[in-house]
């Protein structure tokens, strides 16, 4: 982990190099698109997002332009998108006929199916003002591709798939959760979508996608002077009590019970039966950098962990939540910078 301003800095020349080499790389790869038909063109442009801090992976954001999907559906992997959706979205979303709404609603006809209108889910705000229509496959594309930035203040704490290819098999697989499933698109609109450069979302932090190994978290340390208690409260409440208790002596869940987790024994809940990816991690103390490492990516943190949770991307929100856990405690610790 980087901890001082030297550092950042050290990340930021490499992260222009890398910038600099993906505009290459993404240049070439346009043009190669023209001479030779590439059905794989994805996974450089997942190798380039490697340096998974806050500025730069905004910056890398603009090489990464994601291409359309339509002209990916009808060969894409439906397999491959019902494994990775399973992964990283049933944790907060059934995907059966009729299942009940968890953290987000029901995926059940989604594709398809009215925007944001799953009976007896409370949606926010910002996803209800973008309820406009039928779910297509560009709008699903779009929004998956990053959600914050095509509701900004959506309720779903989820960074997006930026590999056009996993983004295919997620939406060909979503289009399988149908009595009657969305017909492909016309060979027209396949030579409309490859013709047309694809829309651009904003420039966006993380990327939490099979294959992607992010680096350690950033240092946030600087961060918990400015942390807000109520935010980082609000977020555990919508996005971990589903699966973990947190008042003191409370009951194990899905996950272990969390008051006192900061400064406590990792891994290390009584009762609480954890896998063996995190097993063998379990003689450590949980500080603030630990903490916001397990928090960026808990499958990078331990790998086969049963923690079925993307993570939690932005730097700030891991700080906010870092410092709420930290409160939650008999004797909370000396955060960083505090
Ligand atoms: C941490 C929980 C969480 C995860 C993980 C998550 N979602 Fe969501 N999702 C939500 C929430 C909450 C909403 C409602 C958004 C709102 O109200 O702002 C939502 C909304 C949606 C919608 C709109 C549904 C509708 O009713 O119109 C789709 C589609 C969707 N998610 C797909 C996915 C897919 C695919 C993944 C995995 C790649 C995923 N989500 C991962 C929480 C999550
Ligand atoms: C889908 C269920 C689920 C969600 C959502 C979830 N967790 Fe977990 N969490 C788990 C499981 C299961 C474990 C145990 C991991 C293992 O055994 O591999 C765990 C472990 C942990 C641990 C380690 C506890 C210990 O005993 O050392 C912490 C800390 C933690 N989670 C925090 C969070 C936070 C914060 C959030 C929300 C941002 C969250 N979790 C969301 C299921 C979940």
């Amino acid at each position: 982990m980087s901890k001082s301003g030297k550092d950042g800095l050290l990340i930021n020349k490499i992260a222009a190099g890398v910038l600099t080499a993906g505009i290459i790389f993404w240049g070439a790869n346009r043009i190669a698109h023209v001479i030779i038909p590439d059905d794989s063109p994805k996974s450089p442009v997942i190798a380039i997002t490697a340096p998974q801090t806050a500025a730069p992976m905004a910056a890398l954001a603009v090489a990464a332009v994601p291409e359309s999907v339509i002209p990916l559906l009808a060969t894409a992997d439906v397999a491959k998108g019902a494994a990775f959706v399973q992964q990283q979205c049933a944790a907060c979303h059934s995907l059966n006929s009729g299942g009940a709404a968890g953290v987000g609603p029901n995926l059940y006809g989604a594709l398809g199916g009215p925007m944001f209108a799953s009976a007896g889910f409370s949606y926010s705000a910002a996803a209800k003002a973008k309820a406009k229509g039928n779910w297509d496959y560009a709008s699903m594309a779009s929004w998956l591709l990053d959600p914050a930035s095509f509701a900004p203040g959506t309720a779903m704490g989820y960074p997006g798939i930026k590999n056009t290819q996993t983004r295919a098999d997620v939406v060909a697989y979503l289009r399988t959760l149908a009595a009657s499933p969305l017909a492909l698109p016309t060979a027209d609109e396949v030579k409309a979508a490859s013709a047309a450069p694809a829309p651009t979302a904003a420039a966006t932090g993380g990327a939490a996608e099979a294959g992607v190994t992010p680096a350690a978290a950033p240092s946030i340390d600087t961060m918990f002077a400015k942390v807000d208690l109520a935010k980082g409260e609000a977020f555990v409440q919508q996005q971990c009590s589903a699966c973990h208790s947190l008042n003191k002596g409370g009951a194990n869940g899905v996950g272990p019970n969390l008051y006192g987790i900061v400064g406590g024994k990792m891994f290390a809940a009584a009762g609480f039966n954890y896998s063996d990816a995190v097993k063998a991690k379990a003689n450590g103390t949980w500080t603030a950098d630990t903490m916001s490492d397990w928090l960026l990516s808990p499958s990078n943190f331990a790998s086969g962990t049963m923690m079925g949770y993307p993570g939690i991307k932005n730097d700030q929100t891991r700080a906010d939540v870092i410092a709420y856990l930290n409160k939650n405690a008999d004797s909370p610790i000396k955060l960083p910078g505090t």
